[in-house]
């Protein structure tokens, strides 16, 4: 067996989203053999000093820095991963363009569509890979309900209902971090949660969203001021004095889809009750299907008439459902939230090496092996920036849509992997 190609990487931002980058590089040359790749953390940066002891000590990273330039400017990093809060997500993502360092960003891409847009635009014009934090994508059993709209198994797809319901900020005494500012963090749950719903949505049927009827409201108005910085939803302290929240608490959307599906999306932080409730259900004119993440690991769908056992059948994920055959030997056990990071991360890395196979990454990878990867085509192909900008796109409509009370336009994103 050839040896392994060593590949470079940095990770600014070593929150919850940095560690899960650093961890899923580890688990590359066990999960993805056929890589031929041996990801090394050569630097991470964040201003936590905390944070950056544990990455050197927990993910064996060479370096760690409190400034992300040093990641950028770094030539034997060869791919970057940005998890920074998402105000920073535009500077960084420039800064690794015009190094001409892959990256794997993030969701929200930029805090709107026009920081998106220069973001994607920086990846193309400096013809890096890329790929973007749309985690969800990559459960086996939304592949596969994927698969059997690709296959017309449920027939002409009429409607797509999606929604993400989360209580992260249930607690009017959850601090007023720079998720509840517009600045920093852009559309409230829309740009949060709301994202990965759009890009499942467009995902799975294959079709662009076009237009949007929403209404949203910021339901807990105000949240008191923290008094120390620190990561995470929560694990900052607060005085007795509170601030507005600035941006949306709960939104739902009519959506018009360009192959003649509607979507209906609904998305809240404050449902109480509602852990990490993310649901997707297809319907055609032959079946559907559906699936939540609190059961990824399976899904339930009919097809055609069951006669007197009409009704869903539930199918638990197994070898032949996207990549779970990776990672459980057997039918029914179940696969984490990690791993759908790890997925990414491998998508990610196929991108960034098939470029190697034609611009070269310098220092970055070093090991045998020319360039270019025996990947089947197609069969690691990430989100990426247009993806990225895609989701953006409908976030913004949204806004315009419940500012106007009216339906809006989605300006439309070529290159998406929607229809690869
Ligand atoms: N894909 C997903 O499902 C998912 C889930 C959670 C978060 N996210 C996204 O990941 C990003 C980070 O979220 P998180 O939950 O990990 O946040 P977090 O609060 O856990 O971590 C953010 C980290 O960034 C660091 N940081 C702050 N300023 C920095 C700077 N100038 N340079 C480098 N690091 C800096 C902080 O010290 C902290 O360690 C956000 O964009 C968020 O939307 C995505």
């Amino acid at each position: 067996m050839a040896a392994l190609r060593e590949v470079g990487v940095g990770v600014v931002g070593l929150g919850w989203m940095g560690r899960l980058h650093c961890s899923s590089y580890q688990r590359i040359p066990a999960r993805f053999p056929e890589l031929g790749l041996r990801p090394r953390l050569r630097v991470v940066a964040d201003p936590s000093a905390a944070a950056q002891g544990a990455a050197l000590e927990q993910f064996e990273a060479q370096r760690a820095v409190d400034d992300a330039a040093a990641v950028f400017s770094d030539p034997s990093v060869a791919a970057v991963s940005i998890c920074s809060p998402n105000f920073l997500h535009r500077g960084l993502a420039l800064a690794a363009a015009e190094a001409g360092k892959p990256f794997w960003i993030e969701k929200p891409m930029g805090v709107d569509a026009a920081q998106s847009r220069e973001i994607h635009d920086a990846a193309r014009a400096a013809g890096v890979a890329t790929a973007v934090g749309f985690n969800y994508r990559h459960a086996p059993a939304v592949e596969h309900i994927r698969a059997l709209v690709r296959e017309g198994r449920l027939g002409r797809i009429t409607n797509v209902r999606c929604r993400m319901d989360a209580d992260y900020a249930a607690s009017p005494d959850g601090p007023l971090t720079w998720r509840y500012d517009r600045e920093r963090a852009g559309a409230g749950v829309i740009a949060d949660l709301l994202s990965h719903g759009s890009d499942l949505v467009q995902y799975v049927t294959g079709q662009a969203i076009t237009e949007v009827s929403a209404t949203t409201d910021v339901l807990i108005r105000d949240r008191p001021i923290p008094t120390s910085t620190g990561v995470g939803h929560g694990s900052v302290e607060v005085g007795d004095e509170r601030g507005p929240v600035g941006n949306e608490d709960w939104v739902a959307a009519l959506a018009t889809l360009d192959g003649g599906a509607h979507a209906t999306l609904e998305s809240s932080r404050v449902a109480r009750g509602h852990r990490s409730d993310y649901v997707l259900e297809v319907f055609g004119t032959e079946g559907s299907a559906r699936w939540t993440f609190t059961r990824m690991n399976e899904f339930e769908v009919m097809i055609g008439d069951g006669g007197l056992e009409h009704g869903y059948t539930t199918v638990f994920a197994g070898a032949g459902h996207g990549d779970y055959g990776r990672f459980q030997p057997g039918p029914g056990i179940p696969m984490s939230f990690d791993d759908l990071k790890a997925i990414e991360c491998a998508q990610f890395l196929a991108g960034v090496v098939g470029d190697a196979g034609d611009g070269g990454l310098g220092d970055g990878v070093t090991g045998d092996g020319a360039g270019g990867l025996g990947v089947g085509a197609g069969a690691l192909v990430a989100p990426t920036t247009a993806d990225g900008l895609a989701a953006a796109e409908i976030t913004d409509a949204i806004v315009r849509s419940a500012a106007s009370r009216s339906w809006v336009e989605v300006p439309q994103v070529d290159g998406t992997t929607r229809a690869m």
